[in-house]
């Protein structure tokens, strides 16, 4: 019996939020395969359709366990697209029904859990990942878990969306070899971790060893 009773299905002014669906594998491949999505962590871009499958396999596991999971981001009108970086051409024009990227509130083993976003770098800049981040926050927090965030100090954008979520600093430091398996090694980088409540020390110690 999922320990969640909020809605799978979110929606807001923009956005439509669906759990992650066999469907959406080539789309959210198209997005962790751009280098664009991971200048902070280039080591972490995918480079087969087997990891956008394992991630919706995953997803589907936790929805199933937790009803919580990861959620499709896809559009609800035509948006026109973010101009490109150092010209002044309009980007192209954003297509209603398209994904634009992957939110995701999945339990982990620890008891907490791990709250992320990853938009395609076409949608940057127009308040997407907060307005998508504000509403899978709001069914991740009908949870009883904690809600945490692991994100790099170099990545402000991210950093940004969390504190304008309102989640707060609960911990920053250089990583260990970490045993996540959802994202690769981090232990050269200052990393900061987030949290809607404050978080018990073994719990805290648990996701700093996530790395
Ligand atoms: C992080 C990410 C989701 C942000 O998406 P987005 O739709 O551009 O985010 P929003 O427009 O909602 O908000 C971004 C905020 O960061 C700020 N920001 C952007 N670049 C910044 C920078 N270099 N320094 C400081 N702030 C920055 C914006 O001004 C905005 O804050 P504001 O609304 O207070 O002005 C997107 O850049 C992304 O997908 N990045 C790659 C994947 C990733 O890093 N995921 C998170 C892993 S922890």
């Amino acid at each position: 019996m999922p320990e969640s009773s909020a809605p799978e299905f979110l929606s807001t002014t923009r956005l439509r939020l669906a759990p992650l669906a066999a469907a959406d594998v080539a789309e959210v491949h198209a997005v962790y395969a751009d280098p664009g999505t991971w200048l902070h962590l280039p080591t972490g871009r995918h480079t087969a359709l087997a990891q956008a499958e394992r991630m919706v396999d995953e997803s589907e596991q936790s929805w199933a366990a937790s009803g919580l999971g990861r959620w499709a981001i896809r559009l609800r009108h035509d948006l026109p697209g973010t101009a490109l970086p150092g010209t002044a051409l309009p980007g192209t024009t954003l297509a209603a029904g398209m994904l634009i990227g992957v939110a995701s509130a999945t339990l982990m083993d620890c008891g907490a859990h791990n709250f992320g976003y990853r938009l395609t770098p076409a949608s940057w800049g127009i308040g997407l990942a907060t307005e998508a981040a504000t509403v899978a926050l709001a069914a991740a927090q009908a949870s009883a878990y904690p809600v945490t965030a692991r994100v790099l100090a170099g990545n402000p954008a991210s950093v940004r969306v969390l504190e304008r979520i309102g989640l707060t600093l609960v911990w920053r430091g250089q990583g260990v070899a970490g045993t996540a398996s959802d994202q690769p090694a981090t232990a050269a980088l200052e990393r900061l971790i987030f949290a809607d409540r404050p978080l018990k020390p073994d719990l805290l110690a648990a996701i700093i060893n996530l790395g």
